[in-house]
């Protein structure tokens, strides 16, 4: 008997080889998966996200060895994925050339951003290829990403596939590391730390915001964003405000209330941050006043999304 494991996946990869795109599920948030190998595919990506062309897009594949066949692989690479992978750190590495990988992904930059997803399906999924597949979030480009079934249904007439994987463990997106100069940076903060990666690899240092903007194009914009307004660091609730809080002692006086973490616990925190932008954009509400949360650790991580969620 094919079990039912089988069917999907033999799904999946008929529609991908078909340069069709799937929505899979990874430990960070859902991804619009597509053939790295195809224009025509990245295209419809492109398309359905309204996603601008100069935003380039990570590269996921099943093992490092799958990935040295498109980037020329390093000590740093190779340290961080030992002891990272699979999960939710990505590498920007120099493309070799002719590598095949699409222009169109790499929006021409010489470099390509790579990860190995630890999520069971989407690692299923990319043992069954013979192609790597890129996946940005599956969302449209500049909201918030999702990390359920439920947030990505809406793209069911969009794409050939949605594969379900339930809640996303994470619920933020990778962390990048540009790899590819002598300078080691994080061009995106995520889960694991700034720490973590000093404790494998020395000379890394956060981007500052004038680099960032030439090596990570995607990185700069407004994100992430509710389509009402948001307002960080509140004291106060305004009487149009839904309110997101941190911690035990939520302010007072606001219609609709989710707390990140009752106990004021950040893990948890990241976890619950896009379910409850989400269900706090709601229309009859002008803005969501969002609480202080604390700089530290996957702090840090919350506070980059909320900033650019936030920003007008
Ligand atoms: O957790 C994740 O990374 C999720 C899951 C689905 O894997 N994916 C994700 O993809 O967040 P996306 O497209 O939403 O964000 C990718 C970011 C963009 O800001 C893009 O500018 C940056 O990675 N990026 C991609 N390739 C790059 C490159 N070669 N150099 C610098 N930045 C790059
Ligand atoms: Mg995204």
């Amino acid at each position: 008997m094919v079990s039912v494991t089988k069917n999907w996946v033999h799904k999946a990869k008929k529609a991908l080889e078909n340069d069709d795109i799937v929505i899979m599920p990874t430990e960070t948030v859902y991804g619009m998966a597509g053939n790295a190998l195809s224009d025509s595919a990245i295209q419809k990506i492109y398309s359905i996200k309204n996603r601008p062309s100069h935003n380039p897009l990570i590269a996921h594949f099943h093992s490092v060895e799958n990935i040295k066949q498109y980037v020329l692989w390093n000590e740093n690479a190779e340290k961080l994925a030992q002891s990272c992978w699979p999960g939710p750190l990505t590498l920007i590495l120099p493309l070799k050339e002719n590598s095949g990988i699409s222009n169109l992904a790499t929006a021409g930059l010489y470099t390509l951003a790579v990860r190995m997803p630890a999520h069971p399906k989407a690692r299923q999924l990319l043992a069954a290829l013979d192609f790597p597949l890129v996946a940005p979030s599956a969302n449209l480009s500049g909201t918030i990403s999702p990390t359920s079934y439920e947030h990505v249904k809406c793209f069911e007439n969009n794409v050939a596939m949605i594969i379900d994987g339930g809640k996303c463990n994470e619920g933020l997106e990778s962390t990048i590391i540009d790899l590819s100069h002598e300078q080691l940076v994080i061009l995106r903060p995520g889960t694991i730390s700034i720490g973590q990666l000093q404790n494998v690899i020395l000379n890394v240092k956060m981007a500052d915001h004038a680099n960032q903007a030439i090596k990570s194009p995607g990185l700069l914009e407004k994100h992430y964003a509710p389509s009402i307004g948001m307002r960080l660091n509140a004291e106060t609730v305004l009487s149009n405000e839904a309110l997101l809080a941190f911690g035990p002692s939520p302010l007072k006086g606001a219609s609709k209330t989710l707390n990140l973490s009752i106990d004021g616990q950040l893990d948890e925190a990241a976890h619950n941050l896009y379910k409850m932008m989400r269900a706090l954009d709601d229309p009859q509400f002008q803005s969501i006043a969002v609480m202080n949360i604390p700089n530290e650790g996957i702090g840090v991580d919350i506070n980059n999304r909320l900033k650019r969620a936030a920003k007008e």
